[in-house]
């Protein structure tokens, strides 16, 4: 029963102007997965298996934006900030959508424990989730980030890295060191992996003169782990007279350069501290 439960078993979403394949189980109400399309509301995340009921819905439904405080806004988008327990069922039904793309073994049905970090981008129709992470409200662990999703129709255009880098952010306003929860997907880690390098080298490219792993960590609220293990896969870490000492090496450079011509065509998107309005919740 537990192997059957796995599969996946909805066919097609509809959100908003997208139609959404899932890759995974999700539990959503079982009556669900008869339909040919569940259409899902992109402001409530409220889901309807008819069109009908669905345009009934959205005749009534207000909300315009993720149900808690804007604590972000540049040009391109914004963050807002849920309360798991203040807005139990959104956030819920974040989850069950979420869990369309995540193939991890538990879903969090509790989500009193956590705070949600949505990124929507604004038009003139209201505030269009892109992607999300949440974040325990206490974690014995130090972990920063527990689950990262970036909805599939906006994957592979740096928001997942703006994410992460976000939820940094967060972490350097709390004065902390912070890491994702493990396991990470094959996804998740690709992207983890790809927003380390960048910063460890943009700070010693930045830095001048001498600088030890517990300050690389703390001015990127990265773990001394984390920065060890991107320095050893990037094999930045040597041992010279006696002492460790980090190299950039030339390949690392050439990287860096070839990084600086693709995001000249592609654009990148970079996230402006000064715009984050946000005390640790105490
Ligand atoms: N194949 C190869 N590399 C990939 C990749 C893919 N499909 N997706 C991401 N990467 C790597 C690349 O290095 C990429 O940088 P580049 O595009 O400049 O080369 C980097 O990760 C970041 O990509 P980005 O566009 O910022 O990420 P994203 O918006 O696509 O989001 C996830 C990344 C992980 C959030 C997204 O894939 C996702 O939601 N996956 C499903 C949920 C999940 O697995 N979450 C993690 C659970 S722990
Ligand atoms: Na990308």
């Amino acid at each position: 029963a537990h192997e059957i439960s796995r599969v996946r078993n909805l066919s097609k979403l509809q959100m908003g102007r997208f139609e959404l394949e899932p890759w995974y189980f999700s539990p959503y109400p079982v009556e669900y997965t008869e339909e040919e399309v569940v259409y899902i509301c992109e402001f409530c995340l409220s889901y309807y298996g008819s069109p009908r009921r669905f345009e009934r819905h959205r005749s009534k439904c207000t909300l315009l934006h993720p149900p808690g405080n804007e604590i972000y806004r540049d040009a391109n988008v914004s963050f807002f900030e849920i309360d798991g327990r203040r807005q139990r069922t959104w956030c819920r039904n974040l989850c069950l959508l979420s869990k369309c793309f995540l193939d991890h073994k538990t879903l969090y049905y509790d989500v009193d424990p956590f705070l949600f970090y949505c990124m929507v981008t604004r038009d003139e129709y209201g505030c269009h989730l892109i992607g999300y992470f949440s974040k325990e409200k206490e974690s014995a662990e130090g972990y920063n980030v527990a689950c990262i999703l970036t909805l599939p129709q906006y994957q592979r255009h740096g928001y997942g890295k703006l994410l992460i880098a976000f939820s940094y952010e967060l972490s350097k306003r709390e004065g902390k060191l912070g890491s994702p929860e493990k396991p990470l997907s094959d996804l998740g880690l690709l992207s983890y992996r790809a927003y380390w390098q960048d910063t460890i080298v943009d700070l010693l490219l930045d830095v001048k003169g001498e600088i030890t792993i517990d300050e690389l960590a703390s001015m990127s609220a990265m773990t001394t782990q984390d920065v060890i293990h991107t320095l050893q896969n990037l094999n930045m870490l040597k041992y010279y007279k006696g002492q460790h000492v980090i190299v950039l090496t030339d390949a690392i450079l050439a990287q860096k350069e070839r990084q600086r011509e693709r995001q000249k065509v592609k654009g990148y998107r970079k996230l402006e501290p000064d715009n984050l309005q946000w005390k640790p919740p105490v």
